[in-house]
């Protein structure tokens, strides 16, 4: 068959794990070739394409970002945009296409089926919020890395007596958040399935430190809320899906923490430093799993699809129930970091 390979949306690591397994498999099992569009869906619609063959693909299982490139061009945000797809992939020889993708890119692979288009989808986040699957790949290295950053924040809070405001990635979902908070000991973690209450968030720090402690790490992923809704930080521009670009809540919640308590706080923003570099052992695993699995559901033309993890087996499940509704933190995970935190 030919296949055609595209990875949309942010960045993720494993994108390029993902990429090389499909290509094994696919070439070695069952012939394929493969064609890479550059740029996500942007690729399709222009025509920008790369091959893909064991030796282009050689070497790319802990590299991170992706080989392919990637942006978050909608082709349905133009009447003609399902047509130019089609085009090129009537061009091209298509037989199947493989999305790796979130929610948006994801999103365009399901709503192609209805015209014609076969297409598969891996799931892909740091955000871990998508749908229909337990895990998506780069959560855990995203995970990783920000607990790192907690681990290390904490020596110098102590030295300096200080509160740590440490931002992550999370826009509809605090997952990143809780488990990094959890794993590194967060006193305070804020997700936005919870808008916070800043004179709890204060007054946290405050019985804290009136009971011994010298300083404290508040963990608050990006879409995080104040209840009031007056906290929010924006910058106003929107990307090909209507998506705000988030980024800046630490920044007021660290003013607003060092005014209201007196202890002197710093921010630390980690955003995309989460999602560059080397994916974790677990992230290229799921990733070549994922790979191998779409290259299955390509051939039994198990189209519309989505691979997933469910438990410990990978699956397939309707590309529609995986988009449209974020997959939120559960109840359980927050309520174990509030058991522990403080
Ligand atoms: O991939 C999702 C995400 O990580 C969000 O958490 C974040 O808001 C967004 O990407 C930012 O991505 P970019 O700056 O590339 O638009």
């Amino acid at each position: 068959m030919r296949i055609g390979l595209l990875t949309g949306g942010g960045d993720c690591p494993g994108l390029n794990a993902v990429i090389r397994a499909a290509v094994r498999t696919g070439v070695r099992d069952h012939g394929d070739e493969f064609i890479g569009y550059r740029h996500g869906w942007r690729g399709v619609l222009e025509g920008e394409r790369q091959p893909l063959t064991l030796d282009t693909t050689r070497g790319l299982l802990g590299r991170g970002g992706t080989i392919l490139g990637t942006s978050r061009t909608n082709p349905m945000g133009s009447d003609d945009g399902v047509d130019r797809v089609r085009a090129t992939l009537q061009a091209d020889g298509i037989d199947a296409l493989i999305a790796i993708g979130g929610d948006d890119t994801l999103g365009v692979a399901g709503a192609l089926g209805a015209h014609g288009i076969h297409a598969v989808g891996v799931p892909k986040t740091i955000d871990n919020d998508l749908s229909a699957t337990d895990v998506t790949f780069g959560f855990q290295t995203a995970v990783q890395v920000a607990t790192d950053a907690i681990d290390r924040l904490h020596t110098t809070a102590e030295s300096h007596d200080r509160v740590m405001v440490v931002e992550v990635m999370g826009r509809h979902a605090g997952w990143i958040a809780l488990h990094a908070g959890i794993a590194g000991g967060a006193h305070v973690v804020l997700v936005p399935e919870e808008p916070f209450d800043v004179n709890d968030v204060c007054a946290l720090i405050d019985s804290r430190h009136r009971r011994g402690a010298n300083f404290s790490i508040v963990v608050v992923a990006e879409g995080a809320t104040p209840r009031d809704g007056t906290m929010t930080v924006q910058t106003g521009d929107v990307d090909a899906f209507g998506h705000v670009r988030l980024g800046g809540i630490a920044n007021v919640l660290g003013i607003e923490i060092e005014r209201r308590t007196g202890f002197e706080t710093r921010v630390t923003i980690l955003g995309h430093v989460l999602r560059g570099g080397t994916p974790t052992a677990y992230d290229r695993v799921l990733a070549t799993r994922f790979g191998v699995a779409a290259i299955a559901a390509v051939h039994d033309g198990d189209f519309g699809t989505m691979v997933a993890l469910r438990g410990t087996a990978i699956e397939r499940v309707p590309i529609a129930a995986a988009v449209g509704r974020p997959k939120t933190v559960d109840a359980e995970l927050l309520a174990v970091a509030r058991a522990v935190s403080g």
